[in-house]
């Protein structure tokens, strides 16, 4: 197929590593300077560089789109997308928090959402949301492409911001923050907490199955019976997001992460999550 990968940051040239290696030609539109440098890892047959977003879609299959998170970019771009694409062409946004009935056009039945997990090439999830005027067509087509590429698209029945990973990571994000803001953990042990217990648990089983496996023999049933109260009973935090205090937590990051590079902890973290796959597979 001939993928256009609109938007070469870091989810777009994870995309694009994504859809090289499964034979495909991709054609990238970035207005970024060093274009040309950041796509000299992939093979030249494969990937290249076009002049600008009409050539890069001119005879696309698939658009994947991965630039700013910003509505009005996105409203702009797809009004373009579906007068410069290919009529057949599935027009696929990235976004990780705008509901695509909010920036497809009239005639938008080839636009949605195919929300990746960063890094895509790595983690199978892909949220895929249809918006109120995309097509059966285009979301059963959608689902085909991504597992063709040996992703695990799950297809979302109401568009809300932040789709569902989003959503479940900033609640769980909120907490930690808060956690850190009264002094309870610093970053790097409250990461310890989670690699060693719910991350590891939720690479197996998800919140809900793990809970029923937590009940016991009794399940979910005996769960909610049991702690279900107490648990509830639990206020969690609200994070102070004023400038000053967030600056606290950058500081604080910094000073747990910021000895190594940022391509020495992406690498540790890739090795992690495909020893991991190797294990678990896909999940379904
Ligand atoms: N980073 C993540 O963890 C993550 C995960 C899932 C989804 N997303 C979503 O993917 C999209 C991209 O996020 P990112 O983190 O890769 O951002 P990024 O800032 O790394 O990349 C955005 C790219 O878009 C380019 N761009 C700007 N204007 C453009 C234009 N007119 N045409 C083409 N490209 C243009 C920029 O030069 C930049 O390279 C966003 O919608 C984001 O919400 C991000």
């Amino acid at each position: 197929m001939r993928i256009a990968v609109i938007g070469a940051g870091t989810i777009g040239l994870s995309w694009t590593k994504l859809f090289a290696e499964h034979g495909h030609d991709v054609r990238v539109s970035d207005p970024r300077p060093d274009l040309a440098e950041v796509l000299r890892e992939f093979d030249p047959a494969r990937v290249r560089a076009a002049a600008d977003v009409a050539e890069a879609v001119r005879d696309a299959d698939v658009v994947q789109e991965n630039g700013p998170e910003n509505l009005a970019f996105k409203k702009d771009l797809f009004a373009a997308l579906v007068e410069q694409a290919p009529s057949h062409a599935l027009l696929l946004s990235s976004s990780s928090a705008i509901p695509s009935s909010e920036f497809a056009p009239e005639d938008g039945s080839r636009v949605l959402i195919g929300h990746p997990f960063n890094p895509p090439h790595v983690v199978p999830l892909v949220e895929v949301v249809p918006g109120e005027r995309t097509s059966e067509d285009s979301i059963r087509r959608a689902v085909e492409f991504y597992r063709s590429l040996g992703r695990v698209p799950v297809v979302e029945r109401k568009e809300v911001p932040g789709f569902v990973g989003n959503r479940l990571q900033a609640a769980l994000q909120r907490e930690a923050v808060s956690l850190v803001q009264q002094g309870v953990v610093t970053p790097d042990e409250l990461d310890t907490v989670m690699v060693n217990s719910l991350g590891l648990r939720w690479a197996a089983v998800g919140p809900f199955l793990g809970s029923h496996l937590g009940g016991g023999p009794g399940g979910y049933r005996h769960l909610t019976e049991h702690i279900g109260s107490s648990m509830h009973a639990m206020r969690v935090g609200e994070p102070d997001t004023s400038p000053e205090a967030t600056e606290k937590v950058v500081q604080a990051v910094e000073r747990a992460y910021g000895d190594k590079s940022y391509a020495e902890l992406a690498r540790e973290r890739d090795r992690k999550q495909i020893a991991i796959l190797s294990v678990t597979g896909e999940q379904k």
